[in-house]
């Protein structure tokens, strides 16, 4: 049998902001086994960042977890105090690919020094140690172990982000959460970067959580598939569930704005009208204002329907 390793329950994540209470996650639930990989896409503003900050508990203020539960490996990490979190779980248990975190690389440091920084902090290693370790995790990476004398500014905008992820790796984590890791990058080297985390899923056994508005890069790479909406999970299943039997209306508009080299040729559709404002959302299904089948029951809140085996759909549709 699989072994659970990430359980989200009820979690809901606000910012408190001077113009109102930003629901930016509101009543998220998943569940991540062992190895697997998740991709999380929706469009911007949907909360797909913050699921991942409060996931890492690095939700920044005025934003704070409010309701939920988030097991990792059988414990409640909301119960834990910082202190405890910070030592035991945090990079050693669950590490994050930050969005845009290869233009925070700091230009005074060698690639070297940054990646050996946190085995010193946390496997108190000797810098000499460190070093070593480094290396070996450049290689892995796919970048010569000699460059790690180089500053960032010596390396192609690719080579950052694969010292990015060298250094979610550094402390052999069992999940990794990445944060739109090739966005800025161009297609060859976006390809390049989703065969690499491919690689690394498979020859370590470490789950993904792979967020990105693209859905075709997500199926690069997931084995389950979220699609997001307004601060909710509007539709979880396997990828070939999502891809190749779309039931929530949102999932058929991405889907449908998406080219396809293969099958058949069809005109593209897109999604008429705006994401919701999270401060003032509709009441209801936050959707209801762009989908083409909303009806009177929309304006209540949407059941959790399960349409097949392990693969939920939120729209009253399916009700
Ligand atoms: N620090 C903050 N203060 C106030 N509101 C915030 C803050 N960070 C995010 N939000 C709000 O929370 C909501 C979700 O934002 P989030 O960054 O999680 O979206 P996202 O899906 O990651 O978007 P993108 O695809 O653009 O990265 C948005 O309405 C956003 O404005
Ligand atoms: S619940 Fe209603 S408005 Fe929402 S997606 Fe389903 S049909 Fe559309
Ligand atoms: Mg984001």
């Amino acid at each position: 049998m699989s072994e659970k390793l990430l359980e989200v329950r009820g979690l809901k994540t606000y910012f408190y902001t001077l113009k109102g209470v930003v629901k930016a996650v509101d009543g998220v639930d998943f569940e991540l086994n062992k190895g697997e990989s998740l991709g999380i896409a929706g469009e911007s503003g949907c909360g797909k960042s913050t699921l991942a900050f409060s996931i890492i508990r690095l939700v920044p203020a005025p934003g704070r977890i409010v309701d939920g539960q988030i097991s990792f490996m059988g414990k409640n990490v909301l119960d834990l105090s910082e202190e405890d979190f910070r030592r035991n779980v945090r990079w050693k248990g669950i590490s994050m690919i930050f969005q845009g975190a290869m233009n925070a690389l700091n230009p005074v440091y060698t690639i070297g020094d940054q990646i050996s920084e946190i085995m010193i902090i946390h496997r108190n290693y000797t810098k000499k140690e460190a070093l070593e370790e480094a290396k070996k995790l450049l290689e892995m990476v796919g970048i010569d172990p000699r460059r790690v004398k180089s500053y960032p500014h010596e390396l192609s905008g690719g080579m950052k982000q694969r010292v990015v992820i060298a250094m979610a790796l550094a402390l052999r984590p069992p999940l990794v959460i990445a944060d739109e890791p090739t966005t800025a990058l161009d297609v060859v080297v976006q390809a390049q970067i989703m065969n690499l985390l491919k690689k690394l899923k498979n020859e370590l056994g470490i789950s993904i959580i792979l967020i990105s508005h693209d859905l075709s890069l997500i199926a690069e790479i997931a084995d389950k598939v979220a699609i997001m909406y307004g601060g909710k999970i509007a539709e979880l299943g396997l990828s070939e569930h999502i891809y190749l039997n779309p039931k929530h209306p949102y999932t058929q508009g991405l889907l449908g704005s998406i080219p396809r080299l293969k099958g058949e040729i069809r005109d593209l559709t897109w999604i008429p009208g705006v994401p919701p404002d999270l401060s003032n959302p509709p009441p209801g299904c936050r959707f209801a204002p762009r989908c083409k089948y909303a009806s009177e029951k929309c304006n209540r809140e949407p059941p959790v329907i399960e349409i097949e085996r392990g693969h939920y759909v939120a729209c009253w549709l399916y009700a």
